[in-house]
């Protein structure tokens, strides 16, 4: 047997079970339509919820970056220094959602990496939702800090982890903001309420209500006047801001922290500047007018009301995200197809993303989409749901 060879065994295993995922292949800008095998799809897939992927604007300030600033950011910024438009941008998201401070890193992934390990030692103690993100999950993972599991968004279950634990100094509640598989929200205000009763941390990762929730987009805690109360809040720059790159945000002595220890910021180099300056540009947008947020969740409320009079079950969403719930894997992958090759591109999402049994297609609206293309996706869903005798 080679040495390789339990790679083939495991790839095989996934066919067979029918979990093996095929990536497509997109041949243009993520847009509300993009083309694929040369063949133009209504997309359904991109957590692009305001159309700022390629947003002419968002373009042009990533252009002007290249031009004065170049295209790398040469090595990691405690070795080769800060560029100014890095800390332009900490300063805007800052001021954004309504914190002290902020720290800019690579990506969504590299907040949870780098904040939670820094914060939680091995005297220490963690809640952390069952459903939370896989991103939270690893950062949990590079800690000692003793675990706690608690039901999804159950606080009375947190409570009695929290009275059980009470004794423990340091304690951490971490939760999604927008569980992005169902679009339902945390209970914050419980969570934070629960928080200050037993002295602990609250953090939350905004990355699906940045841009979605609060005033223009300014995310969970805006949502629910809860500034002041959270002491973490991570989120990204890739989903509703369209475009690459993630944050911390809380007091000015947890960025200073971060500054000095966070591994990703101190052992990665930093975002492109062209990256950097469309980020900007997407929060002057924000900051100018909260039309596309509301333009996102128009559609998402059409969409999904239209969905559930044919007959589908659209799960326990609060926000744009539209699941639609298929059961068993084999049904999702099918529906998938049959829609691809009806025009519609919605991939289907199931386990280990999502729990055996509940897999289903999530359909992801945006501010991009016209109501003609809802509409075609809702006749198209329709048809294909009949088929498979979903609806
Ligand atoms: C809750 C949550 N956190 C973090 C991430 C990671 O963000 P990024 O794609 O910027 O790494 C995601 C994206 O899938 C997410 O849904």
């Amino acid at each position: 047997m080679g040495r390789q060879d339990f790679i083939d065994q495991t790839l095989a295993g996934l066919r067979e079970k029918g979990l093996y995922n095929t990536i497509r292949t997109i041949e243009s800008a993520n847009e509300a339509w993009v083309t694929i095998d040369g063949k133009r799809l209504l997309n359904l897939c991109s957590n692009n919820y305001l159309g700022f992927a390629n947003d002419e604007r968002l373009r042009n300030a990533a252009k002007a970056a290249i031009d004065k600033y170049g295209v790398g950011p040469g090595a990691v910024r405690s070795i080769a220094g800060t560029q100014d438009i890095h800390l332009e941008l900490e300063r805007r998201i800052a001021e954004f959602k309504g914190t002290e401070a902020a720290l800019s890193v690579q990506s969504g992934l590299c907040t949870n990496l780098a904040v939670i390990p820094l914060l939680m030692g091995k005297e220490d103690v963690l809640f952390t939702d069952e459903l939370n993100h896989a991103s939270i999950i690893d950062g949990v993972r590079l800690t000692k800090a003793q675990r706690v599991i608690f039901p999804h968004r159950d606080m009375a279950a947190l409570e009695q982890k929290l009275e059980e634990h009470k004794d423990i100094p340091k304690k951490l509640i971490i939760t999604d903001g927008v569980f992005s598989m169902d679009g339902d929200l945390a209970p914050l205000p419980a969570m934070v309420e629960l928080a200050e009763t037993y002295d602990a941390m609250v953090m939350v990762d905004d990355a699906h209500g940045e841009g979605v929730l609060g005033r223009s987009g300014r995310g969970i805690v805006d949502h629910f006047d809860l500034h002041g109360r959270v002491d973490i809040e991570t989120g990204t720059m890739s989903k509703a801001f369209g475009v690459m790159g993630g944050y911390i945000a809380g007091s000015a002595r947890l960025v200073e922290y971060l500054r000095q220890r966070a591994r990703p910021f101190l052992f990665s180099s930093a975002s492109t500047p062209a990256d950097v300056a469309a980020c900007i540009a997407a929060i002057d947008i924000l900051e100018e007018s909260d039309e596309p947020v509301r333009k996102l969740w128009e559609n998402g409320k059409y969409f999904k009301t239209k969905l559930q009079e044919l007959g589908f079950d659209t799960g326990v969403s609060e926000t744009p995200i539209t699941p639609v719930m298929l059961g068993e894997a084999d049904t999702a992958w099918a529906f998938s197809k049959r829609l691809f090759e009806e025009d519609v591109f919605a991939t289907a999402i199931a386990f280990p993303t999502v729990p055996r049994g509940k897999a289903r297609i999530r359909a992801m609206l945006s501010a991009a989409h016209t109501r003609e293309d809802l509409d075609l996706a809702i006749e198209k869903f329709a048809l294909v749901g009949r088929e498979l005798g979903v609806i």
